[in-house]
């Protein structure tokens, strides 16, 4: 299995509104491969403006955010990518979608790198990051997923939080618990 990054991708439509999606990313080659299930804005970006930003952060609030509707991230141009990146990306690397595997679910944009950035240090693994990443996938996938399942990955996650949070992190995770208190509320 190829490895898989999480980021956060951006990409813009025709009239150059940006879009900003978690994503994983799979590695191929130099390039990397952005795999979006239908329906996607991302998808729908991409197939008409074949560019997108891969953002690698580690304020894990802009994961959080995203699947909980918070989607007002500051953003600066990229170097070579019409699509923006984010203020906040550690590094970044801008995309050109080279070639197009179609498929019913889920199709596969195959990009190739047009450039590299870096803007801050990486300042080291925290666990609380890491568990609100596994936090945000649990959240976008609520649909899809047993209670059962959703309430034991949360208690886990929840040990990490509680021992190595920041502010942020609590912050962060507070959006996702708050989405999952509202999803079972309309059940
Ligand atoms: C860390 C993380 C990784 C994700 N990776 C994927 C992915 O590879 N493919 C996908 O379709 N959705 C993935 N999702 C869910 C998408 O972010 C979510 O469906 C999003 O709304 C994408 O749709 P959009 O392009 O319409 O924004 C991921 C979510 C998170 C939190």
């Amino acid at each position: 299995m190829p490895m898989i990054r999480e980021v956060i991708v951006t990409t813009i439509d025709p009239a150059g509104e940006a879009h900003l999606a978690p994503l994983g990313l799979i590695e191929a080659g130099d390039g990397w491969i952005i795999a979006p299930f239908r329906p996607s804005t991302t998808l729908d970006n991409l197939a008409r403006v074949p560019f997108a930003v891969a953002n690698y952060i580690d304020d894990a609030r802009v994961f959080a955010g995203l699947v909980t509707g918070r989607r007002d991230w500051p953003l600066v141009p990229a170097r070579q990518s019409p699509a923006p990146r984010l203020a906040c990306a550690l590094a970044h690397a801008e995309l050109a979608v080279a070639r197009i595997e179609k498929h019913a679910e889920r199709p596969r944009f195959h990009c190739e790198v047009l450039h590299r950035e870096q803007h801050a240090p990486f300042e080291g693994f925290n666990r609380a990051r890491n568990a609100v990443l596994e936090g945000a996938i649990l959240i976008s996938r609520l649909h899809m997923l047993p209670r059962e399942k959703i309430d034991q990955e949360i208690a886990y996650l929840s040990i990490a939080i509680e021992k190595t949070a920041g502010a942020a992190e609590r912050e962060a995770w507070s959006w996702l618990m708050q989405k999952r208190d509202a999803f079972y509320a309309s059940k």
